[in-house]
């Protein structure tokens, strides 16, 4: 008799495109931070999906709302109202400052859409600006616009010829940025706190220098907050916390909690710019994906998750620190509220099958840097039991070394 294991890995192997190297286990419930394998072992979960589950597993609020809606209309297309895209939207709003959204079904369609947002922006002005300044380390997705934007040569190549007019500048490297930005550049994009790069937090010198240059040549600014985004580091956005105004924000991940949704965000001078046919999407803002944000966002501003992500945050870091300061081999930790990188003096992959020995699932990032992204309703006394299981698979993990 084949085991669900082996059943799973042989049907995918034969049918699905293999461009994802998966870990050797097959997860099929979750509750909260917990999940469980088709082995009926338990996991504490410490990256969410990627930052998606954002209320967790099995949240009784959400099922319950993307089962009323899914038993009442789950699509119309755009081509007529439905009453919660503008609810969305409005929430949003209030949350970023940006007073308009577009509605998409990931974070590589929301930077899609603010790209292509700025490029219209200096169209209808009449001068027309090309350019776009990105930061190397940076991530903002797999299509080609995204792609473009995205520094890894790894992720590029194969791909090539990419949008030509993109220019890289090192992070936190105010007088580089200083240097590429000109009256040609469209607009500056950037991470507010890289995630794929290494959790590493644009620092407040550098986000002076991006005010600086939007303000001295016109450039646009699009901050990414696909993955900072929606509550991730104690504050609704990143760019918050730097004391920056984009002109465009792109938000994806927690913001269906597992429902796929995303949206650019987009201020009034550049939604003047835009006009019927501009840009579009079949899915894009439909009932179910609306209903699941809605009820991520509720629980986000009028649960208090917000004010639980910055108290339980600072229980995190506590810990984590006391954790990585017993490992010889942690070099750093970073981050803020629930967006942790723990970066070590060698290559973090072993720490991934370490973690599921120990029950834990963490993540490898830039080579060397363990990624940690709970669900944002993880409790101080969750919080200590998974790091207590990291510690234990950090010590496997040196011993292996
Ligand atoms: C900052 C950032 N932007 C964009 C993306 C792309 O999002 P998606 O995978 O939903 O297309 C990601 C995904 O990791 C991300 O971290």
């Amino acid at each position: 008799m084949t085991s669900v294991m082996e059943d799973v890995v042989g049907r995918e192997t034969r049918h699905v495109v293999q461009t994802y190297r998966r870990q050797p286990i097959t997860l099929v419930r979750g509750q909260g931070v917990r999940l469980w394998d088709s082995e009926g072992r338990e996991y504490l979960d410490l990256l969410s999906g990627i930052g998606v589950a954002a209320l967790g597993h099995a949240h009784p609020g959400l099922a319950r709302a993307i089962s009323e809606q899914a038993t009442t209309l789950i699509h119309t297309s755009n081509l007529f109202y439905h009453p919660l895209q503008g609810q969305l939207a409005e929430q949003l709003a209030a949350l970023s400052g940006l007073p308009r959204a577009f509605f998409c079904n990931s974070g590589a369609e929301a930077v899609e859409a603010c790209l292509k947002f700025a490029r219209r922006y200096w169209y209808t002005k009449k001068e027309p600006r090309a350019e776009f300044i990105a930061l190397d380390e940076s991530f903002h997705g797999r299509t080609f616009g995204a792609l473009s934007v995205t520094s890894d040569e790894h992720y590029r190549a194969p791909f090539e010829p990419l949008l030509p007019t993109v220019t890289f500048v090192p992070v936190n490297d105010p007088a580089a940025l200083a240097a590429a930005v000109s009256t040609r550049t469209a607009a500056i994009i950037a991470e507010p706190l890289l995630g794929e790069g290494g959790i590493r937090p644009l620092t407040p010198a550098f986000a002076a220098a991006i005010r600086e240059a939007c303000a001295k040549t016109g450039a646009l600014f699009i901050a990414d907050e696909v993955q900072c985004g929606l509550g991730r580091t104690g504050h609704p956005f990143y760019f918050q916390a730097l004391g920056l105004t984009p002109h465009l924000v792109s938000v994806g991940k927690a913001l269906g909690g597992g429902v796929p949704v995303g949206a650019a965000l987009v201020g009034q001078e550049v939604a003047d710019t835009l006009s019927f046919g501009d840009h579009g999407s079949t899915y894009g803002g439909n009932l179910l994906a609306c209903r699941a944000a809605l009820c991520v966002l509720h629980e986000l501003v009028d649960g208090g998750l917000m004010m639980q992500i910055n108290r339980v945050g600072r229980h995190f870091e506590k810990t984590l620190r006391t954790v990585a300061a017993r490992h010889s081999f942690v070099k750093d930790v970073r981050g803020a509220g629930l967006m942790w990188g723990v970066e070590l003096d060698r290559d973090a992959g072993p720490i991934v099958p370490a973690g599921l020995a120990h029950g834990v699932i963490v993540n490898r990032t830039a080579d060397t840097v363990i990624r940690l992204l709970p669900p944002l309703v993880i409790t101080e006394a969750e919080a200590d039991e998974a790091l207590g299981r990291l510690d234990a698979a950090l010590g496997a993990m040196g011993g292996t070394a």
